[in-house]
Formats: C-alpha cells, structure tokens, sequence
C-alpha cells in the first residue's frame, strides 16, 4: 500500500473585488460556449490539443486514478472510417428505429441527423475512453473508483479549455460507440465515452437557439441563519 505522503498546498486568497470580478467574467466566457456542428478544415496546431488534454488531466478523479484516455486522430483515412462507421449507427438510429419517438422528438429542435460531414472535414477527432479498470504489470485488474464520474469531469475541464483558447468542439456520441474501440485499437478494459470533434467553426455556422435554464431552476439553497 502507498503511504500517505503530504505536502503544503499553495493557495492564493483572493480580494473579495477580484473573487467576483473573475466569477463574472469565467461565466460571461462559458456562457459564450456552443456545441458547433460545422466545422472549418483549418489546421489547429497539435500543441492546442495537448494543452486541452493537459488541463483535462487536472481534473480530480475517483481514488487520483485518473481513468481517462484522450485517443487524438488526425489522420485523414481514419478520420473517413470513423464517419462511415459513425454513420452507419446514426443512421440505424434515426432512421432505422433505434431511437424512440420521444428521443427523436427532444432532438428535434438540435436539427441534428445521421449525416455526419464535419467528421471528415474537422482537423482533429479526439475519442475521451473511459479506462473500466486498471491493469497492473502481471496484468492483474485494478479497480478505478467512479470512472463515470471522473472521465465526465475531465470532459468538462477539456470544452472549457478548449473554448479559452478559442476552439470549437461537440460533445458528440454516436451510439452505440463499440467502433471506436475497433477503429481506435483500444484494449477491452477502455469504453469509449465521447468524440470530441476540435477544430473552428465553419465561415457559416448555425446553432439552434436554445434556453439556458434560470439560476432558480437549477439551484436549491439551504442557507440556514
Ligand atoms: C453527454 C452528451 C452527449 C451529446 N451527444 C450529442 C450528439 O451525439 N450529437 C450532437 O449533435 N450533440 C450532442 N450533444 C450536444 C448537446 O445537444 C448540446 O450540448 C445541447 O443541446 C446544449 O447546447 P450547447 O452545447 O450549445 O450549449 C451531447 C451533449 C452531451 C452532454
């Protein structure tokens, strides 16, 4: 067993102004976030990616195992596989029955569809897995604790840094995600969990205009006193 080996935690405390003024401003830049479903082919420079891997890699994890994996595709061929084989279960979904009218009927007002073009044009695809378990080097299996948990909030970390340095991306999960792991060559104990498309915006790019919901709709306070 690891021991318990502590060290001083550097922490600045902030003027009460400063507090503030970065909360507004941290949710004025969120609040500008949209998923993006035309994307530019202009290149992003790699480095971009790694620094929104790095930031995600931050996040705290059940146990600090950190059970996430950032598959980061560039390569044109298999940028064209992974549309056709996303294609093909988007298609099975909308088209073929898979999604229940209630489903299609909430997508509705996203305008999405099984036809996937950005997959291709986008200059990166990054697949986040999510690692089921860890493997020690006899190959014993590790348990990770709340891997779901985890890999969501290094997800949310890595929209967030891309969207400070000026990407675009979507949370996008073309169901079910099995290929990716074929695609992708993963081992059995990594689920895929989301494809992050990275790149700009295309020059014309919609977005369907939706609500975001009030703060009293999402909070419940106990203040006490
Ligand atoms: C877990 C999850 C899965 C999603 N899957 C898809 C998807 O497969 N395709 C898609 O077009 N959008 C997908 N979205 C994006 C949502 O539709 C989008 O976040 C939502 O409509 C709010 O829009 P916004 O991101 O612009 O604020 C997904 C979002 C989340 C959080």
């Amino acid at each position: 067993m690891d021991a318990y080996r502590p060290v001083p935690h550097r922490f600045d405390r902030l003027p009460p102004e400063e507090m503030r003024a970065r909360g507004e401003s941290f949710l004025e830049e969120a609040a500008r976030r949209r998923s993006v479903r035309f994307f530019s082919p202009d290149p992003v420079p790699r480095e971009l990616v790694e620094l929104a891997i790095r930031a995600a890699g931050t996040a705290p994890s059940g146990a600090n195992r950190q059970p996430w994996r950032f598959v980061v595709v560039g390569d044109p061929a298999l940028k064209r596989e992974i549309r056709a084989a996303a294609e093909e279960e988007e298609r099975q979904s909308y088209l073929g029955g898979r999604m229940p009218a209630d489903w299609l009927e909430a997508l509705a007002p996203l305008g999405t569809g099984w036809e996937k073009p950005f997959l291709e044009v986008v200059p990166w695809i990054v697949v986040v897995f999510e690692e089921l378990y860890g493997l020690a080097e006899d190959g014993a299996k590790r348990k990770n604790y709340y891997p779901k948990e985890s890999v969501g909030i290094a997800c949310g970390l890595f929209i967030a840094a891309l969207h400070r340095m000026g990407l675009a991306t979507l949370t996008h999960t073309p169901s079910p995600m099995a290929f990716l792991s074929r695609l992708l060559g993963r081992p059995a104990n990594e689920k895929p969990f989301i494809l992050f498309p990275v790149g700009y915006p295309d020059a014309v790019c919609e977005v369907p205009d939706i609500r975001r919901k009030e703060l009293a709709e999402i909070s419940v306070w106990h203040e006490g006193g």
